[in-house]
Parts: C-alpha cells; sequence; structure tokens
C-alpha cells in the first residue's frame, strides 16, 4: 500500500459515516465505496488509481472551486461529507523525503443542519439543526417528556422547547428541521421511531447525550462559568442544549460558530398546528410540495431573507398572547396607515444585505470579502432605517425597539470597512486585491513596486523588440511559464543562434509560436512575485484586522439583523394589507370567532371575484363555541370555506392582518384540520385508516380553545359506516370536546343533528340550477342541501354521456328507496350522546380520587403517609374497574 493510500484509510476508518473529500491538488478524490456511491449519485467519472489488496482502487474527483455544488448535491440526496484537506504545502512534505505524503485532516463535516454558504443555503428559510432529548416516563399512565433544542448557525438562533409525546409531531412539523440529532437508544425506541422515520435523522453515540456532563459542554461552550447564565433549565433541556452544541463542535472540528444563548419557549405560547394540519392548510408548501401556491408564498411582501425567514418563523408558530399579538398588529398598523413611511422603509431595506448570515460565515473563518461587504452595507441600511423611523412620532413598541436596535452597533465599524474595502470585491480572500488603495501605506508601498516592476516589464519588451529587430516580439504571462518572450516560429531559428541564443533561453515550441525566457525577465518575475505575495499577505492581515472588529461587536450587528428582518415583516404585512384589502383582526382571550366578508389568502389572489362569506361560530351567551356544518353540491365551495377560517385564525395570531372585512377572535390554543383522503403508503397506512388516526387525534385532543376543521370525514369507508362515524364524530365535538369547528359533508343525514344539538348550525353553499345546468355561487347561507349535483359536475368534468345517462338513473332507483327520511327517523330512535356517554372517566379514577379525599396528611405519621402513597400507588396499577 501506498503511504498516501495508507494516511486515507486512515482518515475514513475515522469517519466512517461521511463520504470523505480528500484533497489532492486542485481537486477532492473520493476512493473505494465512496467512489461508488458519489459517482452515481453526481454523475460524475468513476476511474480507477492503484491496487489495494489486489484490486482496482475505484476512484472519482471534484474540482475545488466547484465544490460547493456538489456538496449541495450530496447533501440534499441525504449524504454526510468530511472535507478533509492538506495541512502544508507539499513542498513541505518533499523536504521530509521522497516518500513522505503531505499532512492531510478532516477541517469540517458538512452535515444538512450545520451549514453556512449560501450557496449552500436557501436564503428565505432557516436551517435548524434540531436534538430531542427524553424522560422516561416514571410510571405507568404518565406521558413521557422531552426537551428539544435547536438552532441555526447561519443565523446565531437558538432555542429550547419542551413538550410531551403526543406533541412531539406537531412540534418537529412547525420546525421542519433540516437535520435532527438523537440518541442510538432514541432512534430505535418504539416511542419515537415511527416519527423520525420519514425526518433527515443522524443518530449518535450517547455521550453526546450524556445529562451528567450536559451543563458543564453547555457553559464551555459559552464560554461561561456556569449554565446557570442562561436562567433556570431543566436537566432534559440542558441535554438537549449540550447535544446541539457538542454536535456543532464535532462537525465544525472545534470551531464555535457565535450562537445566541439559549432561549426557552413555553409550548404553551404557541398555535399548536399538527403535521397533518400543516400539510392540508398548505402553510409553507402546497401538498405538491411547492412553495408558489403556498400561503407563504400569497402573504410574502418581504424584501430581505432575513425578513422572509422571519416570517416564515411566524407564520409556522402563531402566538397565543392576545397582548404579543397586538403588540405586532400596532407595527403593521402603523405602517398601513403611513404609505410614505411605508415606501420610505422598504425602500430602505431593499439595499439591506443578509447581516446574520455574513457574520455567521465571518465567525467560522469562512467569510470573504463580500460578508466584509455585507456587514458595511447591512449597518449602514441599519443606521438609515432607524433614522427613517425616527421621523414618525411615538412609535409602538415593536417599532420602538427594533429602531433602538438599528442604532446599537458602533457606527465606526461601518465607516471603517467603508474606508478600507475596494470598490469591486472577489469572492474569496485568497484572490486579494479587496483592500482600497489609500488605506495602507505599505500596502500600497507593496502595490506600487509591482506596478513598477510590470512598468519595467513592458518597457523590456520595447527594448528587446528593438534589440532583435522583432517588432511582433511580445512579452506575455502565463500560469505554468510564469513571464516568457514569444516570437513568432520564422522568426524563432535566429532566437536560436549566436549571439541571440546567449540572452535567449528556449523554453517552448507552439505550432505557430516560440517562447523564450531570458535572466532579466526571471529576475523581474521573481520581483513581481514576491511583492504579490506581500501584497496578499498584508491583505489577509487586514481582512482578519476587520473581521475581529466585526466580532467584537457580533451580538449588536446580530440584534439589527433581527430589527432589519422584523421592521421587513411588519412593512411587508402592511403592503399585503393595503394591496389586498386586508382588515385589522381583533384577537382577545374570549371564545368568539366571528368573520364578516372572509377571503381564502390564496384562492382570492388568483380566482376573481372570490365571493366573501361570513362565520360565526362565537357561543351562545357564555358557554362553548358552535359547530356549521356545512353541506352543498360538489365544487360550491366548502373545502375553501373551512380553509379560509382556519386561516384567517393563523395569519391573526401571526400578527397579519387578515383577508376579510371583520375578524374578531377569541385565541385558539390548537388548530386541527383533516381535509380530504390522503394516502401515507410510505408510513404503511391506507386512506381511511390515516383519516381516522387523524381524526382520533382531533377528538383526544381538542379543547374548548380549538377550532377544529374536518372536511368530509368518513368518505373513505362504506356509506353507512362512514355516515355512523360522522355523526359520532359531531356528537362527541358537541358535547366532549366543546370546540369551534367547521364540518362540511356530502351526508345530507346529519344536518338533522341541529335539531338535537344546540349549538349545531346548518349552513349551505348555494348553487342556482339554470336550464339542467348548475350555476356556482360560491354564497354560504344558513340552511341544508339536499342534494350534491355530483353527477352534474361528473358531466362537466367530463364523463362520458353515456356514464352520466347511467349514473342518473340509478340515482333515481336509489333515491326512491328514501334514505334520507330512514336517517331522519334514526335520530329519534338512538339514544342521543350513547357515545359521549360512555367515553366518562373510567371508575378506577372516582375510587382513587374518593381514597385521596379520605386522607388527612395533617394527622398521618411519616410511616402512615408511606404506607398511604403504596396503597394508592396499588389501586392506580390495577385494571380499570377494579
Ligand atoms: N368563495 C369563492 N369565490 C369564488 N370561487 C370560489 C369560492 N370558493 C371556491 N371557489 C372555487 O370553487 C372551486 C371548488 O371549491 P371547493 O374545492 O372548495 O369545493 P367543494 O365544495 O369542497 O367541492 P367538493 O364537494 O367536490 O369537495 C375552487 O377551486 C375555487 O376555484
Ligand atoms: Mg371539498
Amino acid at each position: 500500500m501506498t503511504p498516501m493510500m495508507e494516511q486515507y484509510i486512515e482518515i475514513k476508518a475515522a469517519n466512517p459515516d461521511c463520504l470523505l473529500f480528500y484533497r489532492m491538488g486542485d481537486f477532492y478524490e473520493m476512493f473505494f465505496d465512496d467512489a461508488d456511491v458519489a459517482s452515481r449519485a453526481l454523475g460524475i467519472v468513476l476511474t480507477k488509481r492503484g491496487k489495494h489488496l489486489g484490486k482496482d482502487i475505484p476512484m472519482c474527483g471534484v474540482p475545488v472551486e466547484r465544490a460547493d455544488e456538489y456538496l449541495h448535491k450530496l447533501i440534499a440526496l441525504g449524504h454526510r461529507v468530511a472535507v478533509c484537506e492538506q495541512l502544508e504545502d507539499p513542498a513541505e512534505a518533499r523536504k521530509r523525503g521522497a516518500k513522505s505524503v503531505v499532512r492531510r485532516d478532516v477541517v469540517r463535516l458538512v452535515t444538512p443542519g450545520t451549514l453556512t454558504e449560501d450557496s449552500l443555503l436557501d436564503a428565505r428559510r432557516n436551517n435548524y439543526l434540531l436534538a430531542i432529548a427524553r424522560a422516561r416516563a416514571s410510571s405507568a399512565g404518565e406521558a413521557s417528556r422531552f426537551a428539544l433544542a435547536y438552532l441555526d448557525i447561519s443565523t446565531g438562533e437558538f432555542r429550547l422547547t419542551e413538550c410531551e409525546g403526543s406533541a412531539l409531531a406537531a412540534v418537529l412539523a412547525r420546525l421542519d428541521p433540516s437535520e435532527i440529532i438523537v440518541s442510538d437508544a432514541l432512534y430505535g425506541d418504539p416511542e419515537v421511531a415511527p416519527l423520525l422515520r420519514a425526518l433527515p435523522v443522524t443518530p449518535l453515540t450517547r455521550d453526546v447525550f450524556d445529562s451528567a456532563t450536559a451543563e458543564r459542554r453547555l457553559a464551555d461552550y459559552f464560554a461561561v462559568a456556569t449554565a446557570d447564565a442562561f436562567g433556570a433549565l431543566s436537566r432534559l433541556e440542558l441535554t438537549a442544549a449540550a447535544a446541539c452544541v457538542s454536535y456543532v463542535e464535532r462537525t465544525q472540528i472545534g470551531k464555535r460558530p457565535p450562537l445566541s444563548p439559549p432561549q426557552r419557549e413555553a409550548a404553551s405560547a404557541t398555535l399548536m398546528i399538527d403535521a397533518a394540519t400543516r400539510a392540508n392548510l398548505e402553510l409553507m408548501r402546497t401538498l405538491a410540495g411547492e412553495r408558489r401556491g403556498s400561503v407563504l408564498a400569497a402573504i410574502d411582501r418581504t424584501v430581505t431573507p432575513a425578513g422572509c425567514r422571519l416570517l416564515a418563523q411566524r407564520l409556522a408558530a402563531p402566538l397565543t398572547d392576545p397582548a404579543a399579538i397586538a403588540r405586532r398588529l400596532d407595527a403593521v398598523e402603523v405602517f398601513a396607515e403611513d404609505a410614505l413611511l411605508r415606501a420610505d422603509v422598504r425602500a430602505g431595506l431593499a439595499a439591506a444585505p443578509d447581516l446574520a448570515r455574513a457574520l455567521a460565515r465571518l465567525a467560522v473563518g469562512r467569510g470573504g470579502p463580500r460578508d466584509l461587504a455585507a456587514i458595511r452595507e447591512g449597518l449602514i441600511a441599519a443606521a438609515d432605517l432607524a433614522r427613517r423611523l425616527d421621523a414618525r412620532a411615538g412609535p409602538p413598541a415593536e417599532i420602538a425597539e427594533a429602531a433602538a436596535a438599528l442604532r446599537r452597533p458602533d457606527p465606526g465599524l461601518a465607516r471603517e470597512l467603508a474606508a478600507a474595502l475596494a470598490a469591486e470585491l472577489a469572492a474569496f480572500k485568497r484572490e486579494g486585491g479587496f483592500v482600497r488603495a489609500g488605506y495602507d501605506r505599505d500596502l500600497d508601498d507593496t502595490r506600487a513596486l509591482r506596478e513598477e516592476s510590470r512598468r519595467v516589464i513592458a518597457a523590456l519588451q520595447a527594448h528587446y523588440a528593438d534589440d532583435t529587430q522583432v517588432r511582433s516580439l511580445k512579452i506575455r504571462h502565463n500560469n505554468v511559464l510564469g513571464y516568457f518572450v514569444e516570437v513568432t516560429a520564422p522568426q524563432a531559428d535566429r532566437f536560436m543562434a549566436a549571439p541571440l541564443n546567449s540572452t535567449f533561453i528556449h523554453r517552448q515550441t507552439l505550432a505557430g509560436q516560440v517562447r523564450f525566457t531570458t535572466t532579466e525577465l526571471a529576475e523581474l518575475e521573481a520581483r513581481i512575485a514576491s511583492a504579490a505575495d506581500r501584497a496578499l499577505g498584508l491583505e489577509l492581515e487586514i481582512f482578519e484586522r476587520l473581521a475581529a472588529r466585526v466580532a467584537a461587536i457580533a451580538e449588536d450587528i446580530k440584534e439589527a439583523g433581527q430589527a432589519l428582518a422584523a421592521i421587513d415583516v411588519a412593512a411587508g404585512l402592511a403592503t399585503l394589507a393595503i394591496e389586498r384589502r386586508y382588515a385589522r383582526p381583533q384577537v382577545d382571550g374570549g371564545l368568539d370567532f366571528a368573520i364578516t366578508g372572509g377571503c381564502h389568502p390564496v384562492v382570492e389572489q388568483t380566482q376573481t371575484p372570490f365571493v366573501a362569506n361570513d362565520c360565526d361560530l362565537s357561543p351562545p351567551a357564555g358557554g362553548p363555541g358552535r359547530i356549521y356544518v356545512v353541506t352543498g353540491p360538489n365544487m360550491a365551495g366548502k373545502s375553501t370555506y373551512l380553509r379560509q377560517n382556519a386561516l384567517i385564525a393563523v395569519l391573526a395570531q401571526m400578527g397579519s392582518f387578515v383577508p376579510a372585512a371583520h375578524a374578531r377572535i377569541g385565541v385558539l390554543d390548537r388548530l386541527f384540520s383533516r381535509v380530504g383522503a390522503a394516502d401515507d403508503l410510505a408510513r404503511g397506512r391506507s386512506t381511511f385508516m390515516v383519516e381516522m388516526v387523524e381524526t382520533a387525534a382531533i377528538l383526544n385532543q381538542a379543547t374548548e380553545r380549538s377550532l377544529v376543521i374536518l372536511d368530509e370525514i368518513g368518505r373513505g369507508t362504506a356509506t353507512f359506516d362512514g355516515l355512523s362515524i360522522a355523526w359520532a364524530t359531531i356528537e362527541h365535538l358537541h358535547e366532549r370536546n366543546r370546540c369551534r369547528a367547521l364540518f362540511a359533508t356530502h351526508f345530507h343525514e346529519l344536518t338533522a343533528l341541529a335539531a338535537r344539538l344546540d349549538r349545531l348550525t346548518n349552513v349551505t353553499v348555494r348553487v342556482k340550477e339554470w336550464e339542467g345546468e348548475v350555476v356556482f355561487l360560491h354564497e354560504v347561507t344558513p340552511g341544508a342541501a339536499d342534494r350534491s349535483y355530483g353527477i352534474q359536475v361528473a358531466r362537466l368534468a367530463g364523463l362520458p354521456p353515456a356514464v352520466i345517462e347511467r349514473a342518473r338513473v340509478i340515482l333515481a332507483e336509489i333515491e326512491a328507496q328514501d334514505r334520507t327520511s330512514k336517517a331522519r327517523r334514526l335520530i329519534d330512535d338512538l339514544p342521543l350522546f350513547a357515545a359521549a356517554a360512555a367515553a366518562a372517566p373510567p371508575a378506577a379514577d372516582d375510587a382513587l380520587i374518593a381514597a385521596l379525599a379520605a386522607l388527612n396528611p395533617d394527622e398521618m405519621s411519616p410511616r402512615e403517609a408511606l404506607d398511604a402513597l403504596f396503597a394508592l400507588k396499588a389501586k392506580a396499577a390495577k385494571p380499570q374497574g377494579a
């Protein structure tokens, strides 16, 4: 084995779960299995190099300057890449002997959750790394608890939240992390394994999740004495947070990208929306997975990437505190009311680059001159924006705070950067030329020397041309030969013979030209090269100095970046509100849900005219809210109506104006939506199973504060099975969940329930029949539909006339049997709410409560108290009803 292969195998063995990018000159090479995998994934040629154990070693490579492009593809395909660099000049290695290999080591692991490069990131999305830690239930019947820590190293955000197992999927859906880390043990655990199956998970050894060392690891990362600095974090939160930072250190090989101290998020502070609901409502992307057509795309009027990321965060996590919501709405209102200020601020914002990401790259040593320029532009934009905001007297809290943050960074830094940076900047600092002339004396002198030498070369060319009488003689430069004298082939013979050959030394013969060098030229070249080296060295020193100045006020810069984003979001939402005539919603702690003139934020932008509709689920006099049963023909607009009301609530709680004339909403704690039928074959569930699993989640979790949207529940099975399930579901929502709900259905029998359930209201979407055709009015009015016009819609869709005709005949037959009246009779015969009653708490609970009530702790000895505790525990352990 060659020494190089030996080195390769050793480094590869230390990084078995990564593809190894092994630096050789201008290429990253991959060998063995890595080469097979990468050549297939990237569509690059597989070659071979040498032999190992008698077999050819497969090899493929990517050029260093295009590495990002290939990394991007590999990461998107779920690979992890270890980047192994040459740590010394090959010349150094040769000094140690002919056989010695260049020292190399891995400088970074590239994983989906730990990216900083613009070329690898979507500017409009956060890129979260998320760690999950679990505290297992200590007794049966108790739920296990989870702590989630998540961070974006490209922006420095770092947050913590806790939740129960039942909410885990919803939280993961909200954060949509690019990479999830869990311990090996948790990865294989039946409680979480099904949840994680379709997600980008990296299982890690248990030391990363070791709770005993968690606090120290976290404190070390932030270079603070104890983690108490971050407030009282639970052991579980510490474990998750420490796992995150340990993984960052591991992938960045010891570097510590600056993170904000972990911020705690109370689970109850955000509206809970589970994964199915998010998908159904197409919040971030459509069901087809596209951003276009999503709610986010429809409401996004931001002009900066950071603003867009913040908008996405807010849409993903609407608030539940009316005061916090009002704060955001106040800011939107200011911009909505003041068109001049709005235009002014947005013009200022458009010039602002991505401060957070430039900052993060500089901090890990991956920044370039353009990142420094971004900081300069960002700081100038921030100061400028602060001035524009000052023009407005008495701004609301959100704007005042943002303006203060915008003014905080030291203005000296922007001035310094402006003085230092040249007008045109290369992408990489090693290319040099980014320091402005006149900024640094030494650098200017060195550059002058270089320029001077260039002039000398020009003079030399004229001199040689004169001496040899060859007018076409040129002095040229390339990377292989350096400087050389070039003459045409017919002239060349004279240069190879005496006397010229004493001056001109032959270097290369091409088809038409011959190239020579001279001692003078070589000396000049050495001078130029050393001046260039020195100039570059000086520039790099200046770069590091400037980067250090940036790092010194990183926290201020980050906050200014966040303030820019917050202003961008508020001004963007105001622009949307004006453009689409949105109204400020009234959000309070009650249980009302009263929308007048509501529209669907996405559909109304494409469907004109869009018919606005009202919805009032407010409780009649103090009790719980109402349920609407929505009936109406196919294509009438039921699903649109359901979704628009859910979306109006989401928009209101994220702090946006809403597509309605008026909206009064008592905050929702959870939003559930089950729309249409969707397969989830990947997770081994059929259409109907998915429908029922999701309905079960709703019935088990919805509270009086929740809003539930159910669209055609029970459609995936036989008619009577479906009808029965839908029926029982409505009863349960009305009697036990007591939530506000919208229920769309083609089971017209269900409208009969309104006679028995007092908070149930029937509404229908109107159509007109005109010469045998249906005309869709899209108007929601009180009342019930008695038919679905399915056959008319089928005809519109182009079913063959024979099929349509036959269907009409069959329908007439079935209607003659009069299913409807049977169901009407049913409602009188069925013992009402039998289902709801059966779901009453099990008797065992009552027995426990009675036993507890009988205890009098004041009169018990410690011994008696302990006995009582065991007795209670034994009772709880017995099967229900015992
Ligand atoms: N309020 C409205 N104003 C204008 N057009 C509307 C409105 N609501 C819905 N539409 C249009 O009607 C189409 C059908 O709407 P939707 O899917 O909501 O009908 P549906 O009643 O749920 O039908 P189905 O019973 O077949 O599921 C939509 O794609 C949209 O283009
Ligand atoms: Mg529908």
